[in-house]
């Protein structure tokens, strides 16, 4: 099949090359020309594991193509992809604009000769968004030219893209078009998942429905977890006993300092919004929200309670990243734990294995911490070691060195990573999310 993706994002360049990899020719489409170049040159400018290689591959291969050109993207493709980014405005909704424009640059190039043409939002976009691209495309097209519009979530998770969209575990697509229907079910043949086909409006709900949930999932356990704290429970043991329900799952029922991402602050933000312009005051996620923002809150305080001041204290931070495997810092909930203890007075000295670059660039924090180039440089001299992010090579640390290393015995792991038996044998005093405190 003909392929194009107009924007390579995140999800337009994982997208685009994955369709390549399955045998379709892509055509990806970017109105930035540095960031086509560098990908023209075989370099990708996010980081995400294996997706580098496959660009390579696919570019050799001739099945994917980069350009700055639209046109070039609509003539090249027989089914055109939107993934361009849909930003959160101030009040929560989203910010449809780019979504807009891209609508109308396709409908200029749609000719009644290049003949039926299948435009797919890929973006995550509230509920009606499909309805709007089709009404704007007809509005600036010539007339006789032929499409139909379809909504097509994307489920991938930063830092597992590649393998999330070569193996799904389901491929929703919302279309009111029988020949748009078989165009997607062709595009997605090679690929073995079950595969839902609804209207074009539940598929666009679907993924907000789901980021919802899965948040959701996370605000539950952490709520379960303040009790866990209060009561001498232990939130692993609940998570692990509520889990073993098929209906309930243990995926998704990690307590720690909640979540953070491109995706979920803003879609739950978004899905309030938009629930409440249709008339529904969706409380349940606001309370998600608030639970989620608490829960750093609470962290910063329990730190707070053991140092007294954290004026001049120096706190040793593991983790700037939103989560493990990714370089994203975007709304990421170990910045604005930095940045609290920053405006405390506290000196701070960072380390995390991919996102000290992006930090310094989108965090605010160059100049204003000292970033470490690995674990033992970052708690040398500390008084407190915080876990922020869950990058598996925390949970490995050698703790006697970390001890050794560190002038004084805390330890606040944000992200449950730790033992914390082991901890209490090297000597330290251990706090986490929902467990026991040890060592004290
Ligand atoms: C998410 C969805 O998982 C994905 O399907 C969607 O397409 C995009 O949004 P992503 O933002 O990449 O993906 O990250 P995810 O792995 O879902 O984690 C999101 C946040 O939740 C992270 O900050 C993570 O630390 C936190 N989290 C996750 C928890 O706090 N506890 C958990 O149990 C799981």
């Amino acid at each position: 099949m003909k392929i194009s993706i107009i924007g390579t994002g995140y999800v337009g360049l994982t997208t685009g090359t994955c369709f390549a990899e399955v045998g379709h020719e892509v055509t990806c489409v970017d109105n930035n020309p540095e960031k086509v170049q560098t990908l023209l040159d075989g370099k990708i400018p996010i980081y995400e594991p294996g997706l580098e290689d496959l660009v390579k591959k696919n570019v050799a291969a001739g099945r994917l193509k980069f350009t700055t050109s639209t046109e070039e993207g609509v003539e090249n493709g027989d089914v055109v992809f939107i993934a361009v980014p849909t930003p959160p405005q101030p009040d929560g909704s989203v910010d449809l604009s780019f979504i807009e424009k891209v609508a109308r640059e396709i409908a200029v190039c749609l000719t009644p000769q290049s003949g039926y043409k299948v435009i797919v939002d890929k973006s995550t976009v509230p509920v009606k968004t499909g309805e709007k691209v089709a009404e704007t495309v007809k509005r600036y097209a010539k007339p006789g030219c032929e499409f139909g519009v379809v909504s097509n979530p994307e489920f991938l998770r930063e830092g597992s893209a590649v393998d999330d969209l070569l193996n799904p575990d389901r491929i929703v697509f919302g279309s009111n078009d029988e020949r748009a229907t078989q165009l997607m079910q062709k595009i997605y043949e090679p690929f073995v998942a079950p595969v839902l086909v609804t209207d074009v409006e539940s598929a666009e709900l679907i993924k907000h429905a789901a980021n919802s949930f899965l948040a959701l999932k996370i605000s539950y356990i952490n709520a379960v977890g303040r009790i866990c704290e209060k009561s001498g429970a232990d939130i692993e043991k609940v998570a692990e006993g509520i889990g073993m329900d098929d209906r309930i799952g243990r995926k998704f029922l990690n307590a720690g300092l909640g979540y953070g991402g491109s995706c979920f602050p803003k879609d739950i933000k978004a899905f309030i919004a938009i629930s409440e312009s249709l008339g529904y005051p969706f409380d349940l996620l606001k309370q998600v929200e608030q639970i989620n923002d608490d829960q750093r809150t609470l962290f910063l305080s329990k730190i707070r309670e053991k140092l007294w001041v954290l004026q001049d204290k120096k706190i040793a931070v593991l983790g700037l990243a939103f989560k493990q495997n990714t370089d994203d810092v975007r709304e990421s909930v170990a910045i604005k734990l930095i940045h609290e203890m920053l405006a405390e007075g506290a000196q701070v000295t960072a380390y995390d294995p991919e996102a000290t670059e992006t930090a310094k660039k989108f965090g605010n924090l160059d100049g204003k911490i000292t970033f470490a180039e690995d674990v033992y440089s970052c708690v040398e001299g500390a008084e407190a070691l915080v876990i922020a992010t869950e990058w598996p090579e925390f949970a490995h640390a050698d703790l006697a060195k970390v001890r050794e290393l560190m002038s004084a015995n805390l330890i606040f792991d944000g992200r449950n990573l730790i033992d914390p038996v082991a901890a209490a044998n090297q000597g330290f005093e251990y706090h986490s999310i929902g467990r026991p405190v040890t060592g004290a």
